[in-house]
């Protein structure tokens, strides 16, 4: 049970049904917070300045001064740290706290666990201490966060999925104007199941950040040479395969992905409304496709999954998750069909890659909250 001076808070993890890579490119995103979750139980402790942190799936805990916070011996203890050190900036009503975290949610797979964390910190703290900040005050400090402390330049659907999540339902996310909308979840006898590769990723090693800066380079070029606004959104095939050459492979290929892929997130939002599926899972196929050929940012252990998932009739969709290059693929896929497609798709990828695959359901679940057991 909670006390006045003690606060226990449930942060999920998300899923994002399409619209990868373009949270930071001016696209729309289709997230959902789900079911697996961090717990954070947070208490005032009585002292001006010193905090201690402790995460039940690592042994060190961290201990922080408010007055001297210095870096992170943990990639953990950063998220915290860079939590901290916004709400610093924003007021001067922190004191000592104590924080235990226990965790569901998958790390490196692909869900989000690390906006789960900076921004169920965030949320916490908020409450914890009255700092009156909006959700979307919350959602940009643990943008920033990642962005400054861990070092990942990460767009705003993570967080924003964290904290505005609402069970049923994704959300349609225009990431330029931050417009979005509920969109009920009506799958009938379709399920999500995620496939964990078990293949981990790390965003900060570098190849996501290298992603934003060669979108980056090569909207400068078709900006100079259209005249145009500075955005994705106003690019056409035809303007981008007329400087092809000057563009180069590379640029051209990820410049490609991201204007078809701004495409597929807004006709997959207007296929879910009316309730076709089979759509969806179709331009699931077409994202999957584009992410490891044009934007390369799969694996072959993901490649192999989406691979294989075309083999079992009802599956109607299949793509990789998140920021890539490990991590879960998500699939659409007929209740009545998991159990066995799980078991091959287990046998067949323990017998290519000698890694055991694990698998979860999950659903459009509540954002961020307060509750009362830990
Ligand atoms: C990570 C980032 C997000 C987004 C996805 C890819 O999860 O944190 O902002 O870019 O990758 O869609």
């Amino acid at each position: 049970m909670t006390t006045k001076n003690e606060i226990i808070i449930k942060s999920p993890g998300r899923i994002n049904l399409i619209g990868e890579h373009i949270d930071y490119n001016d696209g729309f995103v289709l997230p959902a917070a789900i079911d697996k979750c961090i717990l954070l139980r947070l208490t005032i402790n009585g002292h001006s300045n010193r905090c201690t942190v402790k995460s039940e799936g690592f042994t060190s805990v961290l201990i922080a001064d408010l007055n001297n916070l210095a870096k992170g011996t943990e990639g953990w203890h950063n998220y915290v740290l860079g939590v901290i050190g916004e709400l610093q900036k924003l007021t001067d009503k922190l004191s000592g706290f104590d924080c235990t975290i226990r965790s569901t949610v998958p790390v490196g797979s692909g869900v989000s666990s690390s906006a789960a964390l900076a921004c169920g910190l965030a949320f916490g703290l908020n409450e914890l201490f009255k700092l009156g900040l909006t959700k979307w005050d919350l959602i940009k400090i643990g943008q920033r966060t990642e962005h400054d402390y861990v070092g990942t330049k990460c767009g705003i659907m993570d967080q924003f999925a964290n904290i505005m999540g609402k069970e049923g339902h994704f959300m349609l996310l225009d990431c330029r104007s931050l417009e979005f909308q509920y969109v009920a979840t009506e799958l009938g006898d379709y399920r999500m199941l995620l496939l964990n590769t078990n293949v981990s990723h790390n965003l900060s090693d570098g190849e996501y950040n290298i992603r934003r800066e060669q979108c980056e380079k090569g909207l400068d070029i078709l900006v100079k040479r259209f005249n145009i606004d500075r955005t994705f959104r106003k690019v056409t095939s035809e303007m981008l395969l007329s400087i092809k050459t000057e563009l180069g492979p590379v640029l051209f290929n990820r410049c490609a992905y991201v204007i078809e892929e701004i495409k597929r997130v807004q006709k997959a939002a207007r296929e879910l409304k009316n309730g076709n599926l089979e759509s969806v899972g179709m331009l699931m196929y077409e994202s999957h496709e584009g992410l490891a050929k044009k934007y390369e940012v799969s694996c072959d252990e993901l490649d192999f999954l989406v691979e294989i998932s075309k083999n079992e009739p009802e599956l109607l969709g299949s793509r990789m998750m998140g920021g890539g290059f490990g991590g879960c693929t998500l699939n659409l896929i007929h209740k009545d069909a998991i159990d066995g497609f799980v078991k091959k798709a287990a046998q067949s990828y323990k017998k290519s890659f000698n890694i055991n695959l694990t698998h979860f359901q999950t659903q459009p679940s509540e954002g961020t909250a307060m509750i009362s057991n830990f």
